[in-house]
């Protein structure tokens, strides 16, 4: 124990000391990035040892249930039921409200307490902080719904599709723990886009929010758009309700773009302008590309969903489109930097190997898969603006 007192001590000043420099950044305008980590890292190994080892697994494993806890009150709609009072809101007013049972509704309640997702002042009275009031953004609730929802269904079968697959992963296409979870032969995105409209809608808008409302810096932001020449065609990928393609065209009238993705046309914005310069076509991108010679194809979050295999497929199709020297392929996806786990990358394998039977791939692994590439694929520019993610600019060299 005295050994643990000196560490825990230790750690006290080294979480004080953070939070000096980090008030000291604060007040000079910073942003204190690095003290928000710090702080958070050692706060983390300080509670780690202070909490008797049986404690600490037993509440990681057990930590699913907070996951279901804020799925129920999402679908329950209790986060917007809160907000419609400036003050806190008693069990039975929600009880009443979202006509749910009252044992379950003080559980659920309960339970994202004890998370710090919600506050409750007096017992049994709750309101939102400012955790739970990111998901009144509608974006940021079907994020956080879908991986709670999705996410943790799908997980539960990764160790069977484990088991199935000797501890191996395959680089082909095969099984996925997500089609054992659901009992259906589809991949993900068919079987959402063609047997499940209300989870495909829920995708995305969660792809709205993670592209846009998260940290992340969006893509225009690292590859300079207004640089393409006047009437250049822009070709986004599986884009999926076009709205990076919607965003960009805001900014660059003298751009025109091409969503595609499967299943049937979302629908645009009414905006008077972007819908003429942006138009929607149905594509499957295992199959030959139809817009030959674009000035730029876009893939966003595109390749860290599939295998090695369907990767070559996805880049042949496109390489076989492109102008060589002239067509851009920009590329934004997850990168295993092997480096900071909380990253995207580190945050989504196990999501990405559970849903799509693949994880995040290393430098050395992207480069490899543009090698493998028959007519010739070279990166051109490479940035990596986020931890976990990488934008690559490719062109075809021959
Ligand atoms: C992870 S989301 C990325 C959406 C968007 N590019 C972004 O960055 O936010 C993957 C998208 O690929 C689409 N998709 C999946 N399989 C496809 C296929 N075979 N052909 C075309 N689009 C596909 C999905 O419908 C979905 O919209």
């Amino acid at each position: 124990m005295a050994h643990n007192n000196s560490q825990a001590e230790q750690l006290g000043a080294r979480i004080s000391e953070s939070i000096r420099r980090y008030s000291e950044k604060l007040q000079a305008g910073e942003t204190p990035e690095e003290e928000i980590l710090r702080i958070s890292s050692a706060c983390r190994e300080l509670d780690v040892l202070v909490t008797p080892p049986e404690s600490w697994t037993n509440q990681i494993a057990m930590a699913y249930n907070s996951t279901v806890s804020m799925c129920l009150l999402l679908d329950l709609n209790i986060f917007q039921l809160l907000s419609e009072k400036d003050e806190p809101t008693a069990l039975d007013t929600l009880v009443e409200r979202s006509g749910s049972s009252r044992s379950l509704l003080r559980c659920a309640l309960k339970e994202c307490v004890a998370r710090c997702i919600l506050d409750e002042p007096s017992p049994e009275v709750y309101k939102l902080n400012s955790r739970s009031a990111c998901l009144l953004n509608e974006n940021g609730a079907a994020w956080i719904h879908y991986l709670c929802d999705v996410g943790l269904f799908t997980g539960a079968h990764l160790s069977r599709y484990i088991t199935e697959n000797d501890g191996q992963i395959p680089s082909h296409r095969h099984q996925t723990a997500f089609q054992m979870a659901y009992q259906t032969d589809k991949q993900f995105y068919p079987f959402f886009r063609s047997c499940d409209r209300k989870r495909a809608e829920r995708f995305d808008k969660a792809m709205q929010w993670s592209s846009r409302g998260s940290a992340a810096t969006p893509v225009e932001n690292i590859f300079d758009f207004s640089q393409l020449k006047s009437d250049a065609v822009v070709v986004d990928v599986g884009g999926g309700s076009g709205h990076h393609a919607i965003r960009i065209a805001r900014q660059n009238p003298h751009l025109s773009f091409i969503v595609q993705d499967l299943g049937v046309a979302p629908p645009l914005d009414e905006d008077s302008e972007t819908p003429r310069r942006v138009q929607w076509q149905q594509h499957d991108f295992y199959n030959e590309q139809p817009v030959k010679g674009a000035d730029l194809y876009f893939l966003g979050c595109i390749l860290m969903d599939n295998t090695l295999g369907d990767c070559c497929k996805i880049l042949g199709h496109l390489a076989n489109a492109m102008t060589p020297k002239k067509s851009i392929l920009l590329i934004d996806d997850a990168l295993d930097s092997g480096e900071d786990y909380n990253s995207l990358a580190g945050a989504l394998n196990m999501h990405l190997l559970a849903c799509f039977g693949t994880l995040s791939r290393t430098m050395e692994e992207w480069e490899k898969l543009f090698s493998e590439i028959s007519c010739g694929l070279s990166i051109v520019n490479r940035w990596t603006v986020n931890p976990g993610r990488v934008t690559f600019a490719v062109k075809r060299t021959s």
